[in-house]
């Protein structure tokens, strides 16, 4: 079932994408060699409650982070740690607050130092995948034609797309329907009314699609431990268009010429 929003709950929506972008962009701050993933989970909770939010991952399911942290072969839903960033990671972090009972999400994978080129493109492609899959939507078109343009925008670039693992519509839950599939025909899926909100979140692959979960039941990683990044924006469907509801501006802003 599908919700559609309201102009007044997109407003709501929106607010709490504002909180969850914020957050990022403090982040972003500690992002540095010897810094542990834990220390990034404390600067998001602390910054989300002083800023009146609510860190929606944790203890969802039982899940021990504000942060799902992902570091260069984690996919997704790693946990906050005492590892220590060294030069050389890529570490997504993925983020979901809620505000006033709504929720926004937004993903970004970071460059910890210096990263062979070749780790970099596949998180530029991965990241300019996301504003792809954003552009193909238009109300009247469908889920899949957001998939598609993901999926062919990275795998003509020589990356592989996930498959297990999806976006998603949002609103007063983080999951709501429809999934959006990160890969898939043209034309098929749920068709983009005014007034959805979901979450696009390419996770793109050097090596294999293929991906393993832990023992501890979470974290997600790629088959063959190669690298793997994702990103995330919040989007609604507004006047026919997508808007994007989260934003790297704050990102960009501290990272300034390290911003990939
Ligand atoms: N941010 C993730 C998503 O995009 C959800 C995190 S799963 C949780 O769907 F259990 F950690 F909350
Ligand atoms: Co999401």
């Amino acid at each position: 079932m599908i919700y559609l929003k309201t102009p007044e709950e997109i407003r709501l929506v929106k607010a709490a994408c504002e909180l969850t972008s914020r957050t990022l962009g403090e982040v972003a701050r500690w992002i540095a060699p010897g810094v542990t993933t834990r220390k990034l989970d404390t600067i998001a909770r602390e910054f989300i409650l002083d800023n009146g939010g609510k860190p929606a991952c944790l203890g969802y399911q039982g899940f021990p982070g504000t942060l799902c942290i992902e570091v260069n072969d984690v996919v997704v839903h790693g946990f906050p740690s005492n590892y220590a960033l060294r030069e050389g990671d890529i570490v997504g972090t993925d983020l979901v607050v809620e505000l006033d009972g709504f929720m926004g999400d937004s993903c970004y994978t970071f460059a910890v130092g210096d990263v062979d080129p070749k780790v970099l493109d596949l998180c530029r492609t991965a990241k300019e995948s996301l504003y792809e899959g954003i552009k193909a939507a238009k109300v009247g078109r469908r889920i899949g034609d957001i998939s598609n343009a993901v999926q062919t925008y990275c795998e003509h670039r020589g990356y592989s797309v996930v498959r297990e693992m999806t976006g998603h519509g949002i609103g007063r839950n983080m999951h709501e329907d429809p999934e959006v599939p990160n890969y898939g025909r043209r034309g098929i899926g749920a068709v983009l009314r005014n007034g959805m909100c979901i979450c696009i979140e390419p996770m793109i692959n050097m090596g294999s699609r293929n991906i393993t979960i832990d023992a501890d039941g979470w974290t997600c990683r790629t088959r063959d431990h190669k690298p793997t990044a994702h990103y995330e924006h919040t989007i609604a469907m507004v006047d026919d268009e997508p808007q994007v509801l989260t934003t790297f501006d704050y990102i960009s802003e501290v990272l300034q010429d390290r911003f990939i």
